[in-house]
């Protein structure tokens, strides 16, 4: 590219929006962050430039803030929008509604009113396959969506039909809403990865701090599901491939607009959590101990993708296998046993 685009990542100092920095900065454009680092470090930024020896730069600040982003919208150049700023912890969500609706919609809002002011109209959001609640598998874009089990879910669907709404008022809007699965793993070369605080809700984090000895045992989560073996089946997705997509959404758009379209990232192959707890296994050599115990209550016995839209129109496919997944993730767990700091 010789004119240089830059594209605003709020949110971008987090796990699924510094390995898409990542990439889009490999591409050829310029990124800038901005983000209140309530979920992340300044660190994973420092990483994103010595990984791609290109700059990213940061604003600290939050996307509630409009006065800033107005500040941001007129000092820089903006191209497009790939929002990652959010609360995700499903739990979480059931205990304090009111900071993930403020958070996630007033925040995406927020940003959306700025980015209507500033006349820059190109969107990508991360939304969730939680929009599908318990549909039948697979699921495609066409499924209809269902009623999220989370306050969390439900600020995902909110915003897309915020989204949707919006464009069909004004379609000089051009949006991407992508469907992640569940997203896992780490960049190859162990330098960025998940950082949860505390003790991890989701399944691959846990078995990492397990393998790293920070944990006793995995705890799985019912054994008694009509799926292969009874607990519980998922679409897990290389974050570097997730990362990939976004890149080829971005591209679809620039080709495309203006446009409101909806693609489901995931593999379309679903294992289950002892399956996935065999491979981390035999990819790394380390047993992981674990106990069966009762339901997660709100979990559902099995969900994956058909990502054949993503194939067709993105050329978009995931290709790194579940093997490879383990293998980065305990990558990034070994070389950072506590996190970025
Ligand atoms: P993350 O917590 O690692 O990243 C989110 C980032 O946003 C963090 O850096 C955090 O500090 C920042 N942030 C939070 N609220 C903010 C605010 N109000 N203003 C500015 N910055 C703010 O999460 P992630 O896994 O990278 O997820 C990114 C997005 O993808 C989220 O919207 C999440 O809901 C969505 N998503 C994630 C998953 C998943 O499994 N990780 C699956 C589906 C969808
Ligand atoms: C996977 C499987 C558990 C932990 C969540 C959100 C979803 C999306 C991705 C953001 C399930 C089992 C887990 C453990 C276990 N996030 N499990 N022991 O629930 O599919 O999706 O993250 O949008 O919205 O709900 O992912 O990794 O928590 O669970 O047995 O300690 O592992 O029951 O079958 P989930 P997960």
């Amino acid at each position: 590219m010789s004119d240089k685009k830059l594209v605003l990542l709020p949110g971008g100092a987090g796990y699924i929006g510094s390995h898409t920095a990542v990439v889009l900065l490999q591409a050829g454009y310029e990124v800038l962050v901005v983000d209140n680092f309530s979920n992340s470090s300044e660190i994973s930024l420092q990483r994103i430039e010595n990984i791609t020896e290109k700059k990213c730069p940061y604003v600290r600040g939050d996307i509630r803030d409009r006065k800033l982003l107005l500040e941001i919208f007129q000092q820089y150049d903006i191209y497009a929008v790939m929002n990652f700023a959010g609360l995700k912890a499903v739990g979480e969500s059931c205990k304090k509604p009111l900071s993930y609706y403020n958070c996630n919609v007033f925040g995406v809002i927020n940003l959306l009113e700025v980015m209507q002011e500033r006349n820059v109209k190109t969107f990508v959001f991360s939304s969730s396959a939680t929009v599908y609640g318990d549909a039948p598998i697979p699921y495609t874009e066409n499924t209809p969506t269902g009623i999220p089990i989370s306050p969390y879910g439900r600020t995902k669907l909110h915003i897309e039909q915020i989204l949707s709404d919006l464009y069909n008022s004004d379609n000089a809007w051009n949006i991407a809403i992508l469907r992640y699965f569940n997203p896992i793993s780490a960049i190859e070369n162990g330098l960025l990865g998940e950082n949860p605080q505390g003790i991890p809700n989701n399944l691959a984090p846990y078995i990492a701090k397990v393998a790293a000895g920070k944990l006793k045992e995995l705890a799985v989560f019912g054994n008694d599901y009509p799926t292969v073996d009874g607990t519980g089946v998922r679409d897990y997705i290389h974050i570097m491939d997730l990362a990939e997509g976004h890149l080829r959404a971005l591209n679809y758009l620039e080709n495309n607009h203006p446009n409101f379209n909806i693609w489901n990232l995931g593999t379309g192959s679903g294992y289950s959590v002892l399956e996935i707890v065999r491979a981390f296994e035999k990819e790394t050599g380390i047993t992981i101990p674990y106990k069966i115990t009762a339901r997660r209550p709100g979990d559902l016995p099995e969900f994956y993708a058909d990502p054949s839209k993503a194939e067709r129109e993105l050329n978009w496919k995931a290709k790194r296998d579940i093997n490879a997944m383990m293998r980065d993730l305990w990558n990034f767990i070994k070389n950072n046993p506590n996190g970025y700091e």
